[in-house]
């Protein structure tokens, strides 16, 4: 707990703030039912963008479609080598704290913005809240890996999705009582805009599609897209499978694959690119895929959720839920091995159980926050 700032709201008598710091897409969607509980509340608490995602369809889409209050701040970092972006949000958010003096800081996931928001924190005594706690892929080439264990080894609270995360967390020498099994907020999120999602829009007969007769896939993560070779490994294996199975394979392109697209040059067939799009578009393609290719934390999560096969393209994953329930199976980003592994997850049952909670994480950490700093 932050004994100066703390304290002294203490001697005030004065209720808990916190902050809740974000910065990139995946972040805004997994904060959102944090924010609506909050609202709901009535808490006090504000937001700190760090600006590390700033693009209309990366960024301002999701607070416009989920009703989100705006960011109190915005420390419009952009973009720039992980030193950098890392540094920047370092400064803008120790600034930040310093005059707001919240008791909390609260993170989500594994993105820079996370490790610098909960480094900034600690280092001057405001405790940090980490939700989606406990998650390894044990790659410390993947700049997430970094960032997720040093931001679990910052926290104060960890909010572990599930049991195996919380194992996880207690085997690197984590108190117990500071891990909090809560289900994982993607759930909530699923769970709270699906239906909204159905209602309102119609993204599949705008793309001409109907459900049950295209791929979905999503490429972005740095490992992939910035290795020639991986990337166009993956590319040519989305051609085998839209040439094996004559479906379209649609692929909504993050902004660093399709910068990295052209500088490698690449020309594209057999894949059908499309911007990136809101999330209750984005909900409804999930939902009406055959199956779901991606490198994605999130999507592997959502996929699960939604009860749509999903072929990872990589070679190890931090969601081993997904494995377990049989949901989910890695391809790496071998052409050969994409399409074995697609026909294989084509030919399995779906009834999984969503191993990821039941819609309420986001109530649960709330709670938590309030029964121990309010
Ligand atoms: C970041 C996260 C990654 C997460 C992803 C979610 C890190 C290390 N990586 O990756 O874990 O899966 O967000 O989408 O934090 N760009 C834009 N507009 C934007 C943002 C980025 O055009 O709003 C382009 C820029 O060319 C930039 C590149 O995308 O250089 C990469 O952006 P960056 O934030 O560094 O990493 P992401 O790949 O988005
Ligand atoms: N997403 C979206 N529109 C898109 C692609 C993804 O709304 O065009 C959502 C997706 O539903 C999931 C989140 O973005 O909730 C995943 O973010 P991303 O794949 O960028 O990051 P990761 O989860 O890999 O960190």
């Amino acid at each position: 707990m932050g004994t100066n700032q703390c304290g002294k709201r203490e001697i005030l008598g004065l209720l808990m703030k916190f902050s809740i710091v974000l910065g990139t897409r995946p972040e805004i969607i997994k904060m959102s039912p944090i924010i609506r509980e909050c609202e709901r509340l009535g808490l006090d608490y504000f937001i700190l963008h760090s600006g590390q995602h700033y693009s209309y369809n990366l960024d301002r889409v999701f607070f416009e479609q989920l009703r989100l209050p705006e960011a109190k701040y915005n420390l419009e970092v952009g973009s720039g080598t992980h030193a950098e972006q890392t540094g920047k949000i370092l400064m803008g958010v120790e600034k930040v704290l310093s005059e707001e003096k919240p008791d909390l800081v609260l993170v989500e996931g594994d993105t820079n913005t996370v490790l610098a928001g909960a480094l900034a924190a600690v280092k001057i005594g405001v405790s940090v809240g980490h939700v989606e706690a406990g998650l390894r892929s044990y790659d410390r080439f993947m700049p997430e890996e970094i960032n997720r264990v040093l931001a679990d080894h910052c926290s104060d609270l960890l909010f572990a999705p599930t049991e195996k995360s919380r194992q996880t967390l207690l085997g690197e020498g984590i108190p117990d009582k500071k891990v909090f099994v809560t289900g994982n907020t993607v759930v909530d999120a699923v769970f709270q805009n699906l239906e909204l999602s159905g209602s309102k829009m119609d993204i599949l007969g705008n793309l001409g599609l109907s459900a049950g007769s295209y791929f979905l896939t999503t490429v972005h993560r740095q490992e992939n897209v910035d290795n020639p070779q991986r990337f166009q490994g993956i590319l040519k294996g989305l051609e085998m499978v839209q040439k094996e199975f004559s479906l379209p394979v649609i692929y909504p392109i993050h902004p660093r694959a399709q910068k990295q697209m052209s500088a490698f040059g690449y020309k594209i067939e057999g894949i059908r690119l499309v911007e990136p799009l809101d999330y209750l578009r984005f909900l409804q393609l999930e939902r009406g895929a055959k199956l779901i290719l991606t490198d994605s934390g999130g999507i592997q999560e959502e996929a699960c959720i939604l009860g749509v096969p999903c072929v990872t393209l990589r070679y190890n994953t931090e969601r081993p839920e997904t494995l377990d329930v049989g949901a989910n199976v890695l391809a790496g980003t071998e052409p050969t091995e994409i399409v074995k592994r697609t026909r294989y997850m084509l030919n399995k049952s779906t009834n999984w159980e969503n191993p990821f909670g039941d819609g309420r994480a986001g109530e649960r950490i709330v709670q938590i926050l309030r029964d121990r700093l309010g």
